[in-house]
């Protein structure tokens, strides 16, 4: 299956809200517990930044993922820390788009020349853990029941990806994990 990945544009709102909020009604992957409306997906949208971009992944025209670059923090110090969300439509998951949207936010953060990336992931997701895993993410650490959702207390673990240890290039389609000009290579940085 091919899938497109560009930047997201206002017209995108519906079928980010979409994508989003089945996640947010039946999933711990949002701690999020109301739906977002168009309307509150068009404004996060128009308020983003070249640091903090949006994009999508299409395939034949349709929107079927979306993924995020957001500030980790408000305070000055984190500002080359982001946290990175990335969500494929249910019946397009299994099909590379995930590690299609986290690479090309990757590329993005290293052209930008963000420093962290951050993945807070619930304990549960056991998809997401090993979709940062597989890319090259660490652990960083766990939270113990910092989250309540469907009743019950969640666990909150935190995955890092510092952009100058490992670089991967490419449009974001591609599988390609390596070295762009101007990352150390991998074993230089340890
Ligand atoms: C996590 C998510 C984004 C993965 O998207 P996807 O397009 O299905 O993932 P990919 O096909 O690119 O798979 C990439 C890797 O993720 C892991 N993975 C994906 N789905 C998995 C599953 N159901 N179980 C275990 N590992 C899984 C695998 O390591 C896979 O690599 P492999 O195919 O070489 O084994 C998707 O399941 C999703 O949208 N989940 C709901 C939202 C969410 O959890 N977002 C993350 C929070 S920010």
């Amino acid at each position: 299956m091919h899938m497109h990945i560009r930047d997201a544009r206002a017209a995108d709102a519906a079928a980010i809200a979409e994508i989003y909020n089945h996640a947010v009604l039946t999933t711990t992957a949002s701690f999020d517990i109301e739906p977002k409306s168009v309307e509150d997906r068009a404004r996060w949208l128009a308020g983003r930044s070249p640091l903090h971009p949006v994009i999508v992944a299409e395939v034949d025209g349709v929107v079927v993922g979306w993924g995020a670059l957001s500030p980790y923090s408000e305070r000055p110090a984190y500002s080359a820390t982001v946290e990175v969300s990335v969500y494929v439509a249910e019946s397009y998951r299994g099909n590379g788009g995930g590690r299609a949207l986290t690479r090309a936010l990757i590329e993005r953060a290293h052209l930008a020349e963000l420093h962290v990336l951050l993945a807070r992931i619930c304990t549960e997701n056991m998809a997401s853990i090993a979709m940062v895993r597989s890319i090259g993410f660490t652990e960083a650490g766990t939270m113990h029941e910092v989250g309540r959702k469907f009743g019950r207390w969640l666990d909150v673990v935190t995955w890092e990806y510092r952009i100058e240890d490992r670089c991967v290039t490419g449009s974001g389609s591609g599988d390609t994990h390596d070295e762009s000009p101007g990352c150390r290579k991998e074993e230089d940085a340890r």
